[in-house]
């Protein structure tokens, strides 16, 4: 399977020429890649650049409510899927810093498959955690309460993004053993939750600090399916040059 990059433009940039500029700059440098590629913008860019997307490069969002209806400032999954969103993350840890719960995550990442939307599911542990060697234990957690519910059938479907919390923005990416030994860890984990062939469908990427140096050893040595890159997906020569590494 083509390793799957996901970019994540968080809240950048700030104004639409920009945006469209970053993803017209993208989008030509991706005509070669092995890549599946998805961009994430802010929502309000969304409708604009759907305008303008072409292969291979695909639209996703960086969250969405679970339901439709009178929930002043949310954007429902049917809202994005007009505009051609195939993917969307949820449970970025950034969301979870400001009050996102498992509770919620759970209900996201199950409307999303309801509809037909791949989730890109965040997990990952902060510094402490991972000095207090408790990585393990909120890794299973976050799976066990975020897919609570989610049947067999449908849990093919998902993309698991491991993001440690200390990794992201930071410049000092996890090393590719490390990000070895939570994919292993995750693999494990939905094997104890699921039986059946379609848990090998789940795809495993790596986010934090990942660059055009580091990104072929998540994929080669971690054994990740993909990356879900953010600071390095705002410059359109770095994105581009992580693209052509696959
Ligand atoms: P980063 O962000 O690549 O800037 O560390 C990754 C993320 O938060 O998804």
């Amino acid at each position: 399977m083509k390793p799957l990059i996901v970019a994540n433009w968080k809240c950048n940039p700030s104004t639409f020429a920009e945006a469209e500029k970053l993803f017209l700059a993208v989008s030509r440098g991706a005509s070669k890649t092995g890549a599946e590629v998805v961009i994430c913008p802010p929502f309000v860019f969304i409708p604009g650049l759907s305008a303008i997307t072409k292969n291979p490069v695909k639209l996703g969002a960086q969250d969405a409510f679970f339901q439709e209806g009178a929930f002043t400032s949310q954007i429902s999954i049917n809202i994005l899927k007009q505009f051609g969103c195939k993917y969307i993350i949820i449970g970025h840890s950034e969301k979870r810093a400001l009050g996102e719960t498992n509770k919620i995550i759970n209900k996201k990442i199950k409307a999303c498959l309801e509809n037909n939307i791949i989730p890109v599911f965040c997990i990952g542990e902060n510094r402490q955690e991972r000095r207090l060697g408790k990585t393990s234990k909120i890794l299973k957690s976050q799976l066990k309460e975020g897919l609570k519910g989610i049947s067999p059938f449908n849990i093919g479907k998902l993309v698991i993004a491991y993001e440690p919390i200390w990794a992201i923005g930071t410049g000092n990416a996890c090393d590719t053993d490390k990000a070895k030994e939570a994919n292993i860890f995750i693999k494990k984990t939905l094997t104890d939750f699921y039986s059946g062939k379609n848990i090998q469908k789940v795809r495993i990427i790596y986010g934090g600090s990942t660059n055009p140096d580091n990104a072929l050893s998540f994929i080669k040595d971690a054994g990740m399916d993909g990356l879900l890159p953010g600071g390095a997906s705002l410059d359109a020569k770095k994105f581009v040059a992580i693209l052509n590494k696959f």
